[in-house]
């Protein structure tokens, strides 16, 4: 009997997970099985389009917590949450200000929808980090006075945080709304340090519980604050996911919610003391915390451990993985882990015994070059727009190697995955910058293109 899938996920399981699910193979209550409770809409059961009974209960328990009006179960992550918010406030052929780091999955549903990303011009810190300031959303929205929304990102993939209050303010006077992607910020609800977006000002916000918390994947919520219709909301969501939710999924979501409201702010506190005191003794051991000089106004998520390798962060990653650990993602210097709020300490306690082994093991540190390299490299100039995002999206297209498709429109969005930004997007002109970009990137670190060293682009008539 072949069970591939099966093989896979046990050999796996008997690592050490330093990565998303955040549960890591624990359940916060007592453990379930998914056959014997998964289940469908049936009078005995509730409807998550038309929720009466324990969605409905699960949702009201989910909000306040998060202290929203509305908080709205949705079994296909935050991908769905986000489409459901941009189809909220958008209509076809409107523009939405979007942050160049945009999660893919905005730029998707804009292709689909027919909505026209306009991109609020982004900065970057000392690191190499990509964030957008107020000020460039204020710009953005004067530039553009029939953008219907603006997004933000609430915390990326190193735990940099927008500073969103001021963002809200800026959209807000101009009287558009505002979205925000908090995919990476579901604890924040129970947390005494981070307020989660809605406190910060967004009307709308999404957040990935399996990202954080002890829920399964693709687990999160989707949050309205007052003056959104939520019930609209629910029936834009019913669009974009599947008919048949997944109940076990929404259980795990209501397990972590119901775990975190008894157990979590002391968690977070107790796993973000145990975090500083790590970083202490990686530092120690020559791999420092990188998350430092956060520009004024913005903060860094501390319960998000990003550490300098001055091995090189793919080096880093493959010794911790010979030992039998995982972690979210590497860049050239960094390694990112995501920590169980359930167990983080002594994961936290086996990842320094490995450190200490690969720092006792590790090569020479090379000299003359930066402890700290840039995780990623942005174009200097980004393309200009030359086709809606739709139409080149969808338009008849061919590959070109990526040097011939200089002056030629986009057909994708490509760039380097992690952290997943759109060096190009659909309907951008490949301009030479980009093309070198994307040319001195290996295939394996670059999605959107189908066949390496290809580009789609869209067809001359
Ligand atoms: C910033 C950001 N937003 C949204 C998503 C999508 O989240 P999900 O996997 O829950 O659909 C991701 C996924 O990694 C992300 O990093």
């Amino acid at each position: 009997m072949q069970r591939p899938m099966r093989s896979m996920l046990t050999r796996v399981s008997a690592r050490t997970s330093l990565h998303m699910p955040a549960a890591q193979g624990r359940a916060p209550l007592r453990s379930f099985s998914p056959y014997r409770l998964d289940a469908t809409e049936l009078p005995v059961t509730d409807d998550l389009y038309r929720p009466l009974g324990a969605i409905a209960q699960a949702e009201r328990l989910a909000a306040c917590s998060a202290g929203t009006q509305t908080t709205i179960l949705v079994p296909g992550g935050s991908t769905a949450g986000l489409h459901a918010m941009l189809l909220y406030a958008c209509k076809r052929g409107e523009q939405v200000v979007l942050p160049r780091n945009v999660h893919i999955s905005c730029l998707h549903l804009c292709a689909l929808a027919g909505f026209e990303p306009v991109f609020a011009e982004p900065s970057i810190t000392p690191e190499g980090r990509l964030y957008t300031a107020p000020e460039a959303y204020a710009r953005t929205l004067d530039t553009y006075p029939h953008a219907s929304a603006a997004l933000a990102l609430h915390g990326d993939y190193y735990g940099l945080l927008s500073d969103l209050p001021a963002i809200a303010r800026e959209t807000h006077t101009r009287g558009r709304l505002l979205l925000c992607d908090e995919a990476h910020g579901a604890y924040f609800n129970w947390r005494s340090d981070v307020p989660n977006a809605g406190a910060c000002g967004a009307d709308l916000f999404v957040q990935s519980a399996h990202k954080t918390l002890p829920a399964l994947t693709p687990g999160a919520w989707l949050h309205a604050m007052p003056g959104v219709n939520a019930q609209r909301l629910r029936s834009l969501l019913r669009m974009v996911q599947t008919s048949s939710p997944s109940f076990v999924i929404m259980l795990s979501l209501d397990e972590a919610r119901c775990w975190m409201d008894r157990y979590g702010t002391v968690a977070c506190a107790r796993l973000l003391a145990a975090t500083e005191r790590f970083r202490m003794r990686a530092e120690a051991l020559g791999f420092p915390d990188d998350q430092r000089n956060a520009p004024p106004g913005m903060a860094y998520d501390r319960l998000r451990l990003v550490l300098a390798s001055p091995w090189g962060g793919v080096w880093l990653q493959k010794q911790l993985q010979a030992r039998k650990l995982d972690v979210e993602m590497c860049d050239e210097g960094h390694v990112v882990c995501i920590l169980s709020l359930l167990d983080g300490p002594a994961r936290l306690c086996r990842l320094e015994r490995a450190l200490r082994a690969i720092a006792r093991r590790a090569p020479p540190i090379p000299t003359g070059e930066p402890n700290h390299t840039p995780e990623a490299i942005f174009p200097e100039a980004w393309p200009p727009r030359r086709m809606s995002i739709g139409d080149a999206a969808f338009a008849q297209s061919e590959e070109l190697p990526v040097y011939e498709a200089i002056g030629r429109v986009s057909a994708v969005n490509a760039g380097p995955y992690p952290p997943g930004i759109a060096w190009l997007t659909a309907g951008d002109e490949v301009t030479p910058t980009v093309a070198a970009l994307l040319t001195n990137t290996s295939s394996e670190r670059l999605f959107g293109m189908e066949t390496p060293g290809m580009l789609r682009c869209v067809k001359r008539t």
